[in-house]
């Protein structure tokens, strides 16, 4: 049953908050403008106060994409995107930096990912990847589970020194229950007590069995350091890639998932977005959880300014009203009117569902009915 605050059906029929909660207290309700009431009463006083009923539900007015398929024809290969995950300090980041050429390790506070990287990777064949980065820390869960779900492939992080551990099992469940196929990467195999076939051996116990056992997973042994089995890994992501024919729709409004957004100092609220389908567009309208924004710019994950993004590719958008939440869809709409009635709304259900349980004090009633 959807809910509306006192305040805000007030709104919609133009009279006094007050008013309502004087009709309320008549009708032997004690609420506050800021509280919810339910349809059945909201009902009650909108005839009570003269007005008509129109009852308006969320497939009126929010975007239900579920039901807009693209057609067989309109699909085009993507890039797959791929997340790195494992224990703690097992290389992820360090993988991450030797696959692209890049130091991110280095600008880590204590070498310590704490925060959902996104990044593109042009393999020496022209072809794309996408990466997630995913902290190891036990504190990550959330995160971890939020990569596993934006990813068409996961990348498990063992170090065949330390073998496997906490957050190597976690991964593993992440990537069970998100269905994902996974690859085995096993990292510091430079080092010196690096014991690769235990690793194996081991993972075994958790239903994984790599090829070099005789199973479908794909394992590779790496090192980040040396750049040992890098290559490998690449053909590996690509040949797993290819078997999964990943396409989408690049001519099309954008849709696309946070996967991290904060209110940066100087830039106002960003969001670090993946393009699930569509290219998103410097300009574009849009809905993002209950906000909403224009496209002032976008950056890629190097930091360049870009004109637009399509499907697999990770973009930071500039522009939004306020921080969205991780998870999040960002959805472009036709017009600034429509991306604002969308947003109306989504905040409407939000403050309705957070007030609904939330009891008035007396203090609180009175002085709204004063
Ligand atoms: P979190 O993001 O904190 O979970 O760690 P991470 O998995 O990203 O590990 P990171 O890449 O930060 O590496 C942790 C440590 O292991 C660093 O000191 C790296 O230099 C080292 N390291 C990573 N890969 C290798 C490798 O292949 N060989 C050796 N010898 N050391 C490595
Ligand atoms: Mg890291």
């Amino acid at each position: 049953p959807e809910a509306i605050t006192v305040q805000e059906l007030a709104n919609r029929m133009a009279e006094k908050g007050a008013d309502l909660v004087k009709a309320l207290f008549n009708m032997g309700m004690m609420v506050t403008v800021n509280q919810t009431i339910d349809q059945d009463t909201a009902e009650l006083l909108v005839t009570e106060f003269g007005h008509n009923i129109e009852r308006v539900s969320a497939s009126d007015i929010d975007i239900d994409t579920s039901t807009d398929v693209d057609t067989e024809e309109s699909l085009k290969s993507r890039p797959p995107v791929v997340a790195i995950m494992g224990h703690v300090d097992h290389g992820k980041t360090s993988l991450l930096d030797a696959l692209r050429g890049t130091d991110v390790v280095r600008g880590e506070a204590g070498g310590i990912t704490q925060h959902i990287g996104a990044y593109q990777i042009k393999t020496k064949s022209g072809d794309q990847i996408t990466v997630l980065d995913t902290p190891g820390h036990a504190a990550f869960t959330q995160m971890r589970m939020r990569g596993a779900n934006v990813t068409d492939i996961v990348i498990l992080v063992v170090a065949a020194d330390d073998g496997i551990m906490p957050q190597t099992i976690e991964a593993i469940n992440h990537t069970k229950a998100a269905g994902v196929p996974m690859i085995v990467a096993i990292n510091k195999c430079d080092k010196e007590d690096a014991n690769p076939q235990k690793v194996r051996e081991r993972l075994l116990e958790h239903e994984i069995i790599v090829e070099e056992m005789s199973g479908d997973v794909q394992d590779v042994e790496v090192s980040a350091k040396t750049g040992k089995g890098l290559d490998e890994l690449i053909d590996k992501i690509l040949l797993q890639a290819e078997l999964m024919e990943l396409k989408a729709n690049p001519d099309r409004p954008a849709e696309a998932t946070v996967i991290e957004a904060k209110l940066d100092k100087g830039k106002g609220p960003v969001a670090t977005v993946l393009v699930n389908r569509g290219t998103l567009k410097r300009g574009d309208i849009f809905v993002v959880g209950t906000e909403s924004g224009r496209v002032r710019a976008m950056n890629d994950d190097k930091g360049r300014q870009v004109k637009e993004a399509g499907p697999s590719t990770p973009v930071e958008v500039l522009g939004l009203g306020g921080v969205p939440m991780a998870g999040d869809t960002l959805t472009v709409v036709e017009s600034e009117q429509r991306a604002r009635e969308v947003s109306a709304w989504r905040q409407e259900q939000a403050t309705a569902k957070r007030t609904a349980m939330a009891p008035a004090s007396l203090d609180t009633m009175f002085s709204a009915l004063a």
